[in-house]
């Protein structure tokens, strides 16, 4: 890759996602609104495809996790037994010269407005005394908006698992170990959103709480974490990018037992992608008081009832949407021209193969049209026949499209097509069975 700064190489993935249509700033045209992203054509796709491959490995390809989709508002009471009402708190500071607001604890890679070169720390202003703020959004369900009525966007998925856990196991009659996935929207009002679409305040998390006996805990912990190392890894990642982090005793959430980090190296520094957690019996410990319903497991295995620990696996959709775009830019010069190559895996790419005739006569397009209807019956595929084919080439590349199919003249002679790479660059001619397969095993 060119040897940009870090912010050149943001404004880029930026700028390429408005232009190719991955991500949009919401309600642009009314001037947008602060740290909110809508997903264009492309990211639409490509979050559903990251969607679908966590879906898939979490539950479809395992007999003991149940997927379930809880609404967003709940009961208030689940907020209070969590404790997210009283924990749930960053400390926020003000700046009494430029009444610019700041995380407290994150005033060392704060920007400060009026001098973007200095954190406000170091700019001169003049900063309040910390006080907490409480993240969760808070709204009111019915026409009477009174202290009655108050309920929460909800924080954090994993509340939607715990409250269903008795009817999860009685009506899919899962037996210890078994674990709740969930993929669904999270609100938090953050006090320094930023950075793209990493920290927002409306996201997506793709949560999943594995119930364990008390005394295997450690040992699920240990499973989960590998199984997640290796997800990434399947995801296609460069994985000298990936990096574990402990949470120190003073990191750890009030729900946490032990807990660890998966981080990335984004351009902006080491961040988390998703925390591994041990919960303990924390929650189904709290809601069993609170609501007196018996949360407890009865183990023929041991003969005795217990309630389950919970090991969590929690990670933002956005968040791995934008570590693959991060992690798959690329730019290369080629014939003197740079050029950018999104390099997503197949798995994942929003357009899994583009369909070209070399030119538009001697019935390269009727070919290649029916070529695109057969392999759309399985694929998403792109059918381009505009400019020349180089161009066609480098938008696919830009789009992260692994394959293009180009009909040329000699596939009106035997019915071989070229197959490109966009990673090798490699042609091969193939006939169209053989495609299908070839696209199948690539995909999946
Ligand atoms: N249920 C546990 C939990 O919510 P978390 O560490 O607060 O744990 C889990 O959040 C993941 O959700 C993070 O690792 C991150 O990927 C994503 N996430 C959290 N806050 C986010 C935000 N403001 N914007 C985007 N993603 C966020």
């Amino acid at each position: 890759m060119a040897n940009d700064n870090n912010n050149d190489i943001m404004d880029k993935i930026v700028s390429l996602c408005k232009r190719r249509g991955f991500i949009f700033p919401s309600s642009e045209i009314y001037g947008g609104l602060s740290s909110s992203w809508d997903y264009g054509p492309l990211g639409s796709e490509l979050k559903r495809n990251i969607k679908n491959f966590w879906w898939d490995s979490m539950t479809n390809r395992r007999d003991d996790i149940e997927g379930i989709d809880a609404s967003i508002f709940m009961h208030p009471g689940v907020w209070v037994t969590s404790g997210h009402v009283s924990e749930f708190n960053d400390p926020m500071v003000d700046c009494k010269t430029c009444k610019a607001r700041f995380r407290a604890d994150k005033l060392e890679e704060a920007r400060c407005p009026m001098k973007p070169s200095k954190s406000p720390l170091t700019c001169g202003g003049e900063l309040t005394e910390p006080r907490q703020f409480n993240l969760m959004f808070r709204t009111h369900l019915g026409p009477v908006p009174d202290d009655n009525s108050i309920v929460y966007l909800r924080p954090e998925t994993a509340q939607g698992i715990y409250v269903n856990f008795l009817n999860v196991k009685n009506s899919s009659r899962q037996k210890i170990p078994f674990g709740i996935a969930q993929i669904g929207k999270a609100f938090r009002n953050e006090i320094t959103p930023g950075n793209f679409i990493f920290r927002m305040r409306e996201f997506e998390q793709m949560e999943m709480q594995y119930f364990v006996h008390p005394d295997e805990d450690a040992r699920w912990f240990e499973y989960w974490r590998e199984q997640r190392w290796e997800w990434y890894r399947q995801l296609g990642l460069n994985m000298n990018k990936l990096r574990w982090h402990e949470h120190g005793p003073k990191e750890l959430a009030h729900y946490a037992k032990a807990a660890f980090d998966i981080e990335y190296e984004f351009p902006f520094g080491w961040q988390e992608l998703e925390g591994v957690h041990n919960r303990s019996d924390f929650d189904l410990k709290r809601h069993m008081e609170a609501t007196n319903k018996d949360m407890r497991y009865f183990d023929e295995r041991f003969a005795e009832k217990f309630i389950p620990f919970i090991i969590e696996t929690s990670a933002g959709t956005d968040r791995t949407l934008l570590t693959v775009l991060v992690d798959g830019y690329d730019e290369m010069e080629i014939k003197g021209e740079k050029r950018v190559f999104m390099r997503f895996s197949p798995k994942i790419a929003p357009i899994k193969a583009a369909v070209f005739p070399l030119v538009k006569k001697d019935g390269m397009p009727e070919f290649a049209l029916n070529v695109y209807k057969e392999l759309g019956k399985r694929f998403k595929v792109f059918y381009d026949e505009s400019g020349a084919v180089g161009r066609r080439y480098a938008r696919m590349d830009e789009a992260g499209t692994p394959f293009c199919v180009t009909i040329d003249g000699q596939t009106i002679e035997d019915e071989t097509m070229t197959v490109r790479d966009r990673d090798t660059m490699e042609q091969i001619r193939m006939k169209m069975p053989r495609i299908i397969d070839f696209l199948t095993e690539k995909v999946n």
